[in-house]
């Protein structure tokens, strides 16, 4: 698949697209099918079960120059398999905090689908040549806003114009079933924090549903801010749904050694790995 040179991403921000238009392969719908199994098993959001939020995630590594992805090993808790999660700052409503979500099912992470989308997002992010000499990593998040009643509400974190902290985001359309509103906005980073309804609507560089599986976006987190509004039961009978795939790309660095509490000396908490 050919990479251009000068793209959208790299241009305006960010980019609205459907993957088929840049990887398509035979059996490609047998795979979205074994994904959309996948989120028909997603545990509640335990640190938002109020939302209507299920999801799960998984962390991998992305060589530079082969593209090659690596899953981190997950964390073992009383026979149920996590990947620990760090956000630093960037999401206001848990500063600073650890987060541990399930991990995703082994034959997701094996799925062919799901590769091919975190080699070729990769694919279209950029960096320092600094920032390139070490392997990426990849966090995936599935994540799915269900509405099971009239009046339910299911909400993205956080529900405002934000940036994520990671340096790109990119997003899949997984499914949208009997819901309406979900729309996806796109602006400027002075409009942090705010609802896209309150801000001057020539400062929306784009506004959107992702409504066909694998309808996607992408987001050079720096140059714009992102938005994707709440969700509600549609006309027809039983739930609605909105699921999608998130995956976040950062390098790893050599860290200072002043930063790295490993050096702190205390070998009492430091384990094996
Ligand atoms: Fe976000």
């Amino acid at each position: 698949m050919e990479v251009i040179a000068v793209s959208q991403l790299k241009e305006a921000g960010y980019e609205y697209y459907h993957f088929k238009d840049k990887i398509d392969y035979p059996g490609i719908d047998d795979d979205l099918a074994a994904l959309q199994h996948a989120f028909d098993n997603l545990p509640a959001d335990e640190y938002a079960p109020h939302l209507n939020r299920y999801r799960r995630y998984g962390r991998a590594l992305v060589m530079p120059g082969t593209h090659e992805v690596t899953w981190l090993p997950e964390t073992w808790v009383d026979g149920h398999a996590y990947y620990e999660y760090f956000q630093g700052s960037f999401n206001p409503e848990y500063v600073g905090e650890y987060r541990r979500f399930p991990a995703l099912w082994q034959c997701s992470m094996e799925n062919r689908l799901l590769r091919e989308m975190i080699r070729q997002d990769f694919r279209e992010t950029f960096w320092t040549r600094e920032d390139a000499l070490m392997p990426f990593h990849a966090g995936v998040h599935f994540v799915k806003l269900k509405v099971e009643n009239p009046g339910d509400v299911a909400v993205s974190s956080p529900n405002t114009l934000h940036q994520d902290g990671e340096p790109f985001t990119f997003a899949h359309l997984i499914r949208r079933n009997n819901i309406s509103g979900g729309l996806n906005a796109i602006s400027v980073p002075r409009h942090r924090g705010k609802m896209p309804a309150d801000i001057p609507q020539d400062d929306i560089k784009q506004s959107f549903y992702l409504d066909k599986p694998l309808e996607s976006y992408s987001v050079y987190d720096p140059l714009v801010t992102h938005y994707v509004g709440d969700v509600e039961k549609g006309e027809t009978d039983g739930p609605g749904e909105r699921s999608a795939i998130l995956i976040d790309y950062q390098p790893t660095v050599i860290a200072d050694p002043d930063q790295i509490r490993s050096t702190r000396g205390n070998t009492d908490f430091m384990i094996y790995v």
